[in-house]
């Protein structure tokens, strides 16, 4: 297993990670998996610009990508998806230890994400991985910016922010 940045011609490569592990979320009634919006080419270059891009090689196959931004307060993991031929391997928590470890070495504090509350493959995960719930009275701006951004196409009722704070490994 191999985690490096990405180059910008393998950002296709990526989108179709997001389609295919997007299966995942088929049976749940969570998502519109056929109308879904993908991570645009413009945020995956902002995201390897920013140095918080990364993905996950496997037998020289890229298995799965992790991509975030920066955002008031520290780091946001944006997407994590793993290609669903290597899933359960490894792969997914191997990239958020490593996007945490990249987003930190470039001085974060806390790192974000926003995930489904039930999925064992979302907040479930995330908590193993030493992630807490952010209550809505912690939310800064831009966590209350993104959500009212979803609300259209996403039950905000099923989401939840989830942060690891600085003095967590
Ligand atoms: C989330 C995702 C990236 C995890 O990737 P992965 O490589 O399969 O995860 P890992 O193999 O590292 O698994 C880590 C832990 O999660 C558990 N897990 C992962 N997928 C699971 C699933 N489908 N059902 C139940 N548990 C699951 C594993 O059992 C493992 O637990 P353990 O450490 O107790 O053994 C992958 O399921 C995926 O691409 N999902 C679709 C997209 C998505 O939901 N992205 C995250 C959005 S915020």
């Amino acid at each position: 297993m191999v985690i490096r940045p990405p180059v910008t011609a393998e950002i296709f490569r990526l989108q179709e990670i997001e389609r295919a592990a997007a299966e995942l979320f088929r049976d749940t009634g969570l998502i519109d998996i056929d109308g879904m919006a993908m991570v645009s080419l413009t945020d995956h270059m902002a995201s390897i610009e920013a140095g918080l891009s990364l993905v996950c090689e496997v037998d020289r196959r890229i298995a799965g990508f992790a991509m975030g931004e920066w955002q008031e307060g520290g780091a946001y993991l944006h997407e994590l998806d793993v290609d669903p031929a290597f899933q359960k391997r490894g792969v997914g928590a191997a990239l958020v230890r490593a996007f945490i470890e990249t987003a930190r070495a470039q001085g974060a504090g806390d790192i974000y994400l926003a995930t489904f509350r039930a999925p064992p493959w979302n907040a479930p995960f995330y908590r193993k991985l030493g992630f807490c719930d952010v209550p809505h009275s912690d939310y800064l701006p831009w966590m209350t910016a993104l959500e009212e951004s979803q609300a259209s196409f996403l039950d905000l009722s099923t989401r939840v922010f989830m942060k690891l704070g600085p003095d967590v490994s």
